[in-house]
């Protein structure tokens, strides 16, 4: 039996390769995608999922436009290091497929709310907005999520959009504080985890060799995405972050992490956002995630080349 899950996104060339990886994995039945705000303003998030879909050849796929800002803070983009349009690397016509009526946030809740308790994961790879207005205004289906595996927080890497707080984190610290507080099954991939997952050249090239369009185009958006943190962190290739979480659902054995308390800064200006990870077991505070510490990653990108391939 398929896993149901659902996408909240902000597209992003690394939420556009997460999104691929779910769509060309028969394990993964996708119930549709609920697009933020987060890399680019949720005009160009929810306009670059669709067009995701479509390099798949999915227009069937149920795309919902959800929260054009944070719950309490002004939106903060990435575009330094996504590009203008979030997903530059490669020019991608406009989508025929329209967006569904209707806000995430209610497709969200309908959709836990229609399928049976326990059965439908969601799977967050940007700011968590839509997810906590979810829970803040229907307070019964936190109670009926199967598992939030979300790309999100920070320990031992520490921030990379301040010193303190990892980007989607940061951009809605009060909805990671709804989200990390709800009770839910969370399980967590940080930087941690995904600065160790470099899509390094040799692995692009792999994507290029495909031979498919899908191939293709995420040699193009992986090409454009690796440039601005080699140039921050030096390092031979760009973390991928969210197709970890989509990997996770495909091949948890290639995963290892700690059952830990995390927080959620949400006061202090200074450390806005930052995840406080009792990864020593220092406090006496319940544990509430399972956070990633690391990856196989040899493994995981071989699994998301021949996944890609079969698109
Ligand atoms: O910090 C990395 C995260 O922020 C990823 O989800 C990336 O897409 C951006 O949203
Ligand atoms: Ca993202």
């Amino acid at each position: 039996m398929a896993r149901k899950i659902i996408i909240d996104t902000d597209p992003g060339q690394d939420d556009a390769v997460a999104i691929l990886l779910a769509l060309a994995s028969p394990e993964i039945d996708l119930l549709g995608i609920s697009c933020v705000a987060g890399n680019v303003p949720l005009k160009l998030t929810s306009l670059n999922a669709r067009k995701v879909c479509e390099v798949a050849g999915r227009g069937d796929v149920r795309v919902f436009a959800g929260c054009d800002r944070p719950l309490v803070h002004p939106l903060v983009t990435a575009e330094h290091v996504h590009g203008k349009t979030g997903l530059d690397g490669v020019e991608l016509p406009e989508p025929a497929m329209a967006l569904q009526d209707g806000h995430a946030v209610d497709f969200i809740i309908d959709t836990l709310r229609a399928e049976p308790a326990g059965s439908v994961t969601l799977c967050a790879l940007g700011p968590l907005t839509n997810i906590a207005l979810a829970l803040r205004k229907a307070p019964d289906i936190a109670g009926r999520v199967q598992e939030i595996v979300l790309m999100g927080g920070a320990y031992f890497e520490v921030g990379n959009i301040t010193p303190a707080a990892e980007f989607n984190i940061y951009v809605d610290p009060e909805a990671a504080d709804i989200v990390f507080k709800s009770g839910i099954p969370l399980t967590v991939m940080p930087l941690d985890l995904t600065h160790k997952a470099l899509v390094t050249a040799p692995i692009v090239d792999g994507f290029e060799a495909l031979g498919n369009h899908a191939g293709r185009v995420v040699a193009s958006w992986t090409h454009f995405f690796e440039r601005f943190d080699k140039a921050k962190y030096g390092s031979e290739g760009a973390p991928l972050h969210d197709p970890t979480v989509i990997g996770y659902l495909l091949a948890p054995e290639l995963y290892s992490g700690r059952h830990i308390n995390v927080e959620i800064e949400t006061r202090s200006d200074l450390t806005r956002g930052m995840t406080v990870a009792d990864w020593w077991g220092v406090t006496d505070r319940p544990a509430n995630a399972m956070f990633m510490g690391d990856i196989d990653a040899g493994a995981f990108f071989a699994l998301l080349t021949e996944r890609l391939a079969r698109l």
